[in-house]
């Protein structure tokens, strides 16, 4: 049963008042989730009883920190149900996941007239990175096409993947749209191509299971603030057999095996790519977080959040003038919308006033918002912990809204 009362309790941010008398409706997850008890825990528990520095040290509470530090690669291995736990590698978010495979593979695997597809519906992580890429060497960046519902035009598949497509990078789930995509479908047809396929899973991770092993990506990349735990970590999962060839991308201690006057000889996996002082505490609270969203099961927070979406959906079709972005069914647990004759700063700053967190703008996807003829949208995101009733709060907020700008 999925105890929605006892997960709340979980997550002491939700009892704050965010004016005096107005409870917090969190609705904001999407682009940053809160945290429950037991990843405040942990990091406070590491950083009161066993801080020290990994790898190096042979104290007592480095060997701790070490060894929690590496069960937490171990933990996250089994969430993504990655082979092997070297094929893990902790970077600062999903951005630098992004840019990690862009500067070391990328600068080493593409070259003048080679091309990098993505799709039209993409974080400005998984655009960015490539552009610099393509631009440094003669490449080109192309986007597979989304049709007006807001769902990918797959029979164009075939048109935009070539051989000289070096790499398809796709979002798993949009953070706009909503729309989940289906990822083994893109990765086969990369694969046909003799291309690798690299997974934005940012909204993927912290609301369904994966398995990169059915999934058959070649990378995966996802930030921990998204799924409960700790900001300042995200994961870069990749192939063995990839991650193996590639050059560093940052230098600097615990990455290397050897330096001398001369140069240096890189450290094995994962700590090839881990430079410098890890991000110790964070990956434990990571670890929490992944404990927790398991102990929940992923199954059941996606199915409570299609429920929620669902009934969003039908709530939100009453406020007149309200237009929702992306595909009606086979979404995720997010509603991007706009309302005739309001700007979504506007809407966001009066569902505020009702404690109601909402998000405004273009939410890192501006080519999205271009090709959908519109400057920004209002998001509302739905989690672990939201209740049919802070729905319906959002819903009385709009239409509150709607008659103080007084378009009744
Ligand atoms: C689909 C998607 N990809 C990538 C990112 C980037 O995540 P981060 O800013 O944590 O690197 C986000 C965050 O909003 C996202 O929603």
């Amino acid at each position: 049963m999925y105890d929605i009362a006892r997960i709340r309790d979980d997550f002491p941010i939700l009892s704050t008042e965010v004016y005096p008398g107005v409870p917090l409706v969190y609705l904001d997850s999407a682009a940053s989730s809160q945290k429950p008890l037991p990843v405040l825990a942990a990091m406070d528990e590491y950083y009161r009883h066993y801080h020290a520095n990994v790898h190096r040290g042979v104290h007592r509470l480095s060997e701790l920190a070490t060894n929690a530090y590496e069960a937490a690669r171990v933990a996250v291995a089994a969430f993504v149900h990655a082979p092997a736990p070297e094929e893990v590698i902790f970077v600062g978010n999903a951005t630098e996941g992004f840019n990690l495979v862009a500067y070391s593979w990328g600068r080493a695997n593409v070259g003048p007239g080679d091309e990098i597809l993505l799709t039209e519906m993409e974080h400005h992580a998984n655009i960015v990175p490539w552009q610099i890429l393509a631009a440094e060497k003669g490449a080109t960046v192309r986007y597979l096409p989304i049709h007006d519902d807001g769902t990918l035009a797959l029979e164009r598949l075939d048109e935009f993947l070539t051989e000289r497509t070096r790499l398809l990078a796709f979002t798993a789930a949009s953070n706009v749209l909503g729309t989940i995509n289906p990822v083994r479908q893109l990765v086969d047809a990369a694969h046909t191509v003799g291309a690798l396929a690299m997974v934005d899973g940012a909204q993927m991770a912290p609301h369904m299971p994966i398995d990169v092993q059915a999934l058959d990506c070649d990378f995966l990349a996802f930030s921990s603030h998204k799924m409960c735990g700790p900001t300042g970590i995200g994961v870069l999962y990749g192939k063995r057999e990839l991650l193996a060839t590639m050059p560093p991308f940052l230098g600097g201690g615990d990455m290397i095996r050897r330096v001398t006057f001369d140069g240096f000889v890189p450290n094995e996996l994962p700590w090839k790519f881990e430079a410098g002082t890890p991000r110790i505490a964070e990956a434990i609270g990571l670890h929490a977080a992944t404990d927790y969203l398991s102990g929940l099961g992923l199954d059941a927070v996606h199915a409570h959040e299609q429920a929620i979406t669902d009934y969003a959906l039908e709530s939100l079709s009453e406020v007149p003038g309200l237009t929702v972005l992306g595909p009606s069914g086979g979404r995720g647990g997010l509603i991007a919308f706009t309302l005739k004759g309001l700007h979504p700063h506007d809407i966001a700053e009066v569902l505020d006033k009702d404690g109601v967190a909402i998000r405004a703008g273009h939410h890192c996807a501006m080519p999205l918002h271009m090709r959908l003829g519109i400057p920004a949208s209002a998001r509302a995101s739905f989690y672990v912990h939201t209740t049919t009733e802070e729905v319906d709060k959002l819903t009385a907020a709009l239409h509150r809204a709607r008659s103080l700008f007084k378009l009744d």
